[in-house]
Formats: structure tokens, sequence, C-alpha cells
């Protein structure tokens, strides 16, 4: 972990600490540090907070069941649903007139929405009446290939309210990876639009989710297509099993659906995620533990009340979408903000004019999109008023310090906590940063683990490590947002998770989320980034292996090695190391040919930013590929250790052809 020790020292060097704002602290929703000890003497029960941010229909018996680890549940006995703790409740407490969705498309002239919950309501209703009609039953999974416009969220909540889990497949993903997620999930049911906007002009969708559908290997009984282009559609004719969207949804206006009763561990929802082998695992999520988690920390973190504006950038496709854009704010029945385009269209400053405009009072984003405002420059933010903000957080990779001061000063004007969240698509929710009304803030280290969430950092021995020390993040209790398991495939769930560092024999369940990290004297973790082979580009999680297989589909390619490189601005970029067969030269050709490939088999944003022809890789004496030296070729690095190498002077020629090419 060289290169990783280097990280720490940079953040050792360079620490400042920063006190929470008195006139934060004042109204943060948690401003007591005795939380921590309450939290961990009165553990698990110390959950039931998280718990009773919801309306249960039956209260539950158990806060956490674990006699079957690490199987755990939590709420047990309880019953609960999603749509109704998101939509009707607000409604019920006269508060349906307040805007749940604010939506803004990309095209500036467009009217954009506020979407009151009454409104959100109705609308769910009508299209859980449309699945229903449908046949879609209790438990069947139902897939939306959606970008960001409001009937996507209304897709979810109505699975939510009839008890069918959803999984949420990113616009982004090409039609393979869409059949690839529909086949793993036997879903027979697809949410999809004809397109949308980016950078002004429409892209056409609906071709990619056809193409999708052509692979899917079982019968898919329908499709609903939203029409969101209009005039400006492809003129795409809807085949006997699709249906459009607003007659369905104009067929059943004003039918109620009752929020159907589901259990506690009941399935919300499928994500999709990349692991270490090429075949992505799909991330269960639950009802009870699910919500309670997506709300608590909504909270608890980002400090949303009811009569806030939040705004969270992500995409919905992503965890981060799910958590912290429909599921969260709306169970505490705040105002989301819901943006269709990119930061920099028509201008970059698209995003403080939305802040602007709608009064925004938190903004989390990724530390990705952080670089480029910095890099753009601090006109932009400085030109709108951004003084309703109160809170500005980060999300999906390591922050440095620099962005972080940045992030600080330009957008919140040294008044705003910024909390640095540590967590994935497995775990639900947040998991590890400062609660911002109460600790202070480290630029660089995204803090401790939660109340009640017990992180440490071990060595490969799975000893906890001297404090600023590199190792493994591990976390030691489960929590109720909590992964239940893989999809249909539990050894994978313990292979994955909980092989590496447990002790079934001593019952001792330790969860590995592969992330190394480093801790100092005061618990502050400083996330160093993916120990498996997945790269975090502009924030997305990539397998390198899904790359691999889409590269070696290709005609004359032999093999291929990927790896993430140091990117300024993406954090990492894809970089590919290619043999080729017998005969077949390296050319522009095979070069695009691969491109597409990539683009084809998972999306454009996997498309790797370099690609090297080797007559070789470099491999051990038992033929194992050694990505590190990959590694540190792509980033310009001294190299590792090659003794190991059944074949060392290839790193050197890789080396001269990458720094030519
Ligand atoms: C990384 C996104 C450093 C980490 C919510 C994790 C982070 C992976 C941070 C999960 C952070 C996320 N600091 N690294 N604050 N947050 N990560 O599943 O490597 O898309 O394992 O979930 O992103 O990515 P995922």
């Amino acid at each position: 972990m060289s290169s990783d020790d280097g990280d720490l020292e940079a953040s050792r060097s360079d620490r400042v600490e920063i006190e929470p704002p008195e006139g934060f602290v004042s109204q943060a929703n948690v401003s007591d540090e005795g939380i921590y000890d309450e939290f961990e003497e009165n553990w698990p029960e110390c959950w039931e907070a998280a718990a009773d941010l919801l309306d249960w229909e039956e209260d539950y018996d158990q806060v956490l069941d674990d006699s079957n680890e690490p199987f755990y549940e939590w709420f047990t006995g309880g019953t609960l649903n999603a749509s109704y703790n998101c939509l009707d409740r607000h409604v019920e407490n006269g508060r349906g007139e307040e805007v749940a969705i604010q939506w803004v498309g990309e095209p500036t002239d467009e009217g954009n929405r506020g979407i009151t919950y009454e409104e959100l309501l109705a609308e769910v209703e009508a299209f859980a009446a449309t699945l229903r009609d449908l046949g879609v039953e209790k438990g069947d999974v139902v897939t939306m290939h959606m970008p960001m416009i409001p009937e996507l969220p209304v897709a979810m909540l109505a699975c939510a309210r009839i008890g069918a889990p959803h999984s949420v497949v990113f616009a982004g993903f090409s039609a393979e990876a869409l059949a690839t997620r529909m086949n793993s999930a036997d879903s027979e049911y697809l949410v999809t639009c004809d397109g949308y906007y980016r950078r002004g002009d429409p892209l056409d969708h609906l071709e990619k989710a056809n193409s999708g559908l052509a692979s899917v290997e079982h019968e898919v009984s329908d499709v609903v297509v939203v029409d969101r282009l209009g005039e400006d559609g492809f003129g795409h004719d809807l085949a006997d099993d699709q249906h459009d969207y607003a007659s369905l949804v104009a067929d059943h206006e004003g039918e109620a659906v009752d929020p159907a009763s589901q259990d506690a561990e009941d399935m919300l929802f499928l994500m999709y995620t990349s692991g270490t082998t090429g075949e992505p695992k799909g991330i269960k999520h639950t009802t009870g533990g699910y919500l309670s988690w997506a709300s608590w920390t909504s909270r608890a973190v980002l400090d949303i009340k009811p009569e806030d504006t939040y705004f969270c950038t992500a995409d919905i496709g992503w965890i981060t979408g799910h958590s912290y854009i429909v599921y969260g704010p709306l169970a505490l029945g705040s105002t989301t903000v819901m943006y269709e385009g990119t930061p920099d269209f028509p201008e970059r400053d698209r995003l403080w004019e939305i802040v602007a405009e709608y009064e925004c009072n938190q903004f989390y984003t990724a530390p990705t999109a952080i670089r480029s405002f910095m890099k753009w420059g601090s006109k932009y933010p400085a030109s709108h008023d951004l003084s309703s903000l109160r809170l500005l957080g980060t999300v999906g990779e390591p922050i440095n310090p620099r962005p972080w001061k940045w992030y600080h000063e330009h957008i919140g004007g040294e008044e705003c906590p910024i909390v640095d969240t540590w967590w994935q698509t497995e775990t639900g929710g947040i998991m590890v940063t400062t609660l911002p009304g109460v600790k202070k803030t480290k630029p660089g280290s995204a803090g401790p683990g939660l109340p009640g969430v017990d992180v440490r950092v071990v060595d490969a021995d799975g000893e906890e490590v001297e404090a600023d020390e590199a190792g493994y993040l591990t976390v030691h209790n489960p929590w109720p947002g909590m992964l239940r398991t893989v999809y249909k495939n539990d050894e994978r769930y313990i292979e994955e998770f909980w092989a590496e560092y447990s002790d079934p024999d001593a019952d001792e369940w330790v969860y590995f989320p592969e992330d190394g990290a480093g801790i100092d004297a005061e618990g502050y973790l400083t996330v160093l980034g993916r120990v498996d082979d997945t790269m975090n580009v502009s924030g997305h999680r990539i397998g390198t292996a899904e790359v691999e297989n889409a590269i070696v589909e290709v005609e004359g390619v032999a093999e291929a090695a990927v790896v993430g490189a140091e990117h300024e601005t993406k954090g990492e970029a894809v970089h590919a190391y290619v043999t080729t067969e017998e005969g077949q030269e390296g050319t522009d050709d095979l070069r695009d040919a691969i491109v597409e490939s990539v683009e084809n088999g998972i999306g454009a944003f996997a498309r790797p930013g370099g690609i090297v022809f080797t007559p070789d890789l470099p491999k051990t004496r038992s033929g194992k590929i050694m990505r590190r030296l990959l590694e540190d070729v792509a980033n310009g690095d001294e190299l590792g250790d090659t003794s190991t190498l059944r074949n060392p002077e290839i790193v050197e020629e890789i080396q001269s052809k990458a720094s030519a090419g």
C-alpha cells in the first residue's frame, strides 16, 4: 500500500480542524455529543430511534434478530409501507400542498415542475393501479431504465406501494448491461422512456432499451414507455407489449390503491453494483431497515427538516439517488430537487442558478464534481446568491483537502459544515462521517463511524492498526440499512463481505467493504479507496473484470488487463492493456472497436481513456496478471516489486509504449 500511505501522509500534514459553526449547531437536528455513548451503551436498541422516524402499521417485536448470522434481520414482526411513509402520511398531516419533488429539466425554456405531495401521491396511485392491471404482483421485480425524469421516482414509489421490488438501471448503462440485470433478476416488466436531453440535444433512449430487451432470455410481459421528448422524439412505434405511460396513467387517474402491508424484511429494491468478478451483484435492500436508515441518516447527517429544500446532484440510477434524492428526503417530508441535466449546460453556473432559484438549504455532491467546479473557477458560484445553503455534503470517493477547502469557501461561504460521507450501495446509507452539529471536521478525513456504527481499521490479519497506519476498513456490528444478501446468491454474500475477517467459530462477524483506510487517534477515518478490482470513475464504481470482458469480446484481442489511473477530475480513468492475437496489429480500427465494445457492454461512462497494445501482460509465475504494476505504469509511478514476475522485462516495454502513446 505504498501510494496509499502517501495519501495518508498528505492528509496528516495538511491537517486543519474546523469546529461546527454555532449558527448551525443551534438549529441542528442532532447537537448532543452524548449520542455516541448513548448508542454504544444501548446497542442495538438505539436503532429504535431510526424506526421511530417511520409510521409502522404493525409494531415490530424485535430490533435485531441475529440468530442466523450474517443474515441479520431488523425490526422483525413489524409491517409498514415505504410509499405510505414517503407520501400519504405527509398528506394526512396537512402537508399535501408542500412541494415533494422540485423537478428541473435540462432545457431552460421548459416549465420546471414543483410536484406537491398530494400530486405525487395521486400519480403514484394511478401508476400503482396501472402496474397491478398489467399483472405485477407482490414480489415481482420491476426494472426501470430511465434518466432523471419525475416518472422514475413515481414508478419506484408505485412499486413500493404494491410490494413489487424495483431494480433501477442507470440510464447511462448500455443495452447489454440492462439485459444482464433483467436476466439476473428474472424481471418481466420494464419502465423506460423515449429519450431525454443532454446538452440541449434530444437523445434516443428507447432504441437502446429495445436492443437490451432483445437480449433478455425470458419473456418480458410489458414495457411502459414515458414520452419525455414529445415533438423532439425519434418517432418510435410502440410494439404490442409496449404501452404509453401517460395513457395508462390517465386510464387509472383517481384510483385509490391501498399501500400494501409489507413485512419489515420484505425486499424494497435491488440495486446492481460492480464487484470483483465480471458479473454485477444484485444488492438486496429491505423495507424497514433500509427506509429507517435512509431517514435517520438524512435527518442526523444531512440535517434535513420538513421545511427544507434539499438538492442532491446524484442520479437516481445509483444508490445515492435512491437514498438521498428519493427515500430519505421524502420520508422526512422535505422538498427534494431533481435535476435532469449536467452541471455545465447551458453554462457552468447551472447548479448555482438552481440553488439560488429554489433557495436550497443543503447541497450534496461528489468530489469529482467539486474538482470540476474548482477547475472552472469561483466566478460561477460567485455570481449567485448561495446564502440559503446551510450544509454541504460529499460522497462517492475520497476528497482531498484542497477541493474540500474550495467547496467550504466558495460554495459554503465558510459558514456551512461539510459532511464527507463514506458509504456504499451495500450499506444502504451513510456509515462514516461527522455529525455536523456535533463534530469538528478535518478536511480529507471522512470522520468517525456514526453513533452505533463500530468501524475499525485492521491489517491483513484482522488486527487493529496503529493510528495513522494504512489498513482495511471493517465494520464490527450490523446496522439496519445493511444489504441482506446478494440476490439469489447467499454464498457470494458471505464470500464477498464476511469471509475475510469473520471468525464464525467464535461467532464474530466482521463486514468487509473492500476499502483501504487509515484512522487517526481521534477515530477519524481517511478512506483510501477500493482494494478489490473495481475502479471509481467520476464516482461510478466499475469492475475491471466487466471492462476486460467487453474488451476480449473484440475480434483480434487475445487478453486484456484494465486498471484505474489517477485522473485530475474523474478521480480515476480507465486504462486498458491489451494483447492481440497472432497476425493482428494494434491498429486504430482495433482501438475503436475496443471502445465501442466497452460502450456496448457497459456504457459510455466506462470508456477507456487509454489503450496500450503490448505483446504480453505482466504475470506472476502462476499466471495471475499483476494489476498493481500496470497501475504504476498508468500513473507514471516508480515500479513496484517485479521480482515475482514470470516476465519482468515486459513491464518496461509497456512503460515505454505507454509514455510514447
Ligand atoms: C467509495 C456510493 C472515500 C468507496 C455511495 C466505497 C468513498 C465506494 C466515499 C462505494 C467517501 C464512497 N470517501 N471513498 N466519502 N464514499 N466512497 O457503491 O470506495 O457506488 O466503497 O456507493 O465509493 O461506491 P457506491
